[in-house]
């Protein structure tokens, strides 16, 4: 059995009190599942520190859904990867295409975050994916290594012992109820593991998949040999989709 990771994204879509509703209601069950399947929680930062005490003792993890591209110091309202470090983060989603959007972040801010959070040891999870304009293009893999190329040359020279994740997740796939194909996954996600290890050989690089993965068509996504895991957003809202789609 291939060692897969789960990842939930909440995104802003549960609000404080909501969250921890979430974790305090399904803590059993939640704890029984990640047992056998890795499973990380990602709620938004103010959620973060009462999940993590909630949910010490078990096997969850959690990680934030993003961090600043800063050392702390004078930046008004940012969080700093040593800030989730302390609070008790193991994971944190980086250059997800929501903030490359409508924050407007660069690949070379996102290399900044990644060095930041391998400095304070927090292990990243790397957000890269085409839009559907480029999809149709066939301009996928061009904008895939312009993404990959800063970010590369950060992990090249830093070594970091535990898996770093790099999650494909098209922008077309995310919320729309579209996946791409078995084999489109399959090409994208296997040339994407030969980038990384040709270019930085040393690290362990998993490729995992998000956008729109839900308790149908898990079972199918699983199978394809080059994914490590999955970035699910809204299925993981709810606690039945999110154990169909573990179990
Ligand atoms: P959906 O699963 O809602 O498509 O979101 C995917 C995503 O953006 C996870 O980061």
């Amino acid at each position: 059995m291939k060692d897969f990771l789960y990842i939930a994204n909440w995104k802003m879509a549960k609000p404080f009190t909501q969250a921890l509703h979430f974790v305090k209601n399904n803590k059993f069950k939640l704890a029984k599942l990640a047992q056998s399947h890795k499973t990380v929680i990602c709620p938004s930062f103010v959620s973060l520190y009462p999940i993590i005490q909630e949910l010490q003792n078990t096997s969850i993890k959690v990680g934030a859904q993003n961090c600043s591209a800063f050392a702390p110091g004078a930046y008004t309202g940012q969080v700093s990867a040593k800030s989730l470090k302390e609070v008790g983060c193991s994971y944190c989603i980086i250059g997800h295409s929501e903030r490359r959007q409508y924050n407007h972040e660069t690949n070379e801010e996102i290399a900044q975050k990644l060095e930041l959070l391998l400095k304070n040891e927090l292990q990243p999870i790397i957000c890269i994916g085409e839009s559907e304009q480029a999809f149709k293009n066939k301009k996928t893999k061009p904008i895939l290594t312009e993404q990959l190329q800063p970010l590369l040359q950060i992990l090249q020279k830093i070594s970091f012992k535990k898996p770093i994740y790099f999650a494909y997740e098209p922008v077309w796939a995310i919320g729309s109820g579209i996946i791409p194909s078995n084999d489109y996954l399959s090409e994208i996600t296997r040339w994407l593991g030969q980038q990384c290890t040709t270019q930085v050989p040393g690290l362990d690089i998993r490729i995992i998949y998000g956008g729109s993965v839900n308790p149908n068509n898990a079972a199918s996504l699983k199978a394809i040999e080059s994914i490590n895991g999955f970035l699910i957003g809204s299925a993981s809202l709810d606690f039945q989709k999110l154990k169909k789609i573990v179990s």
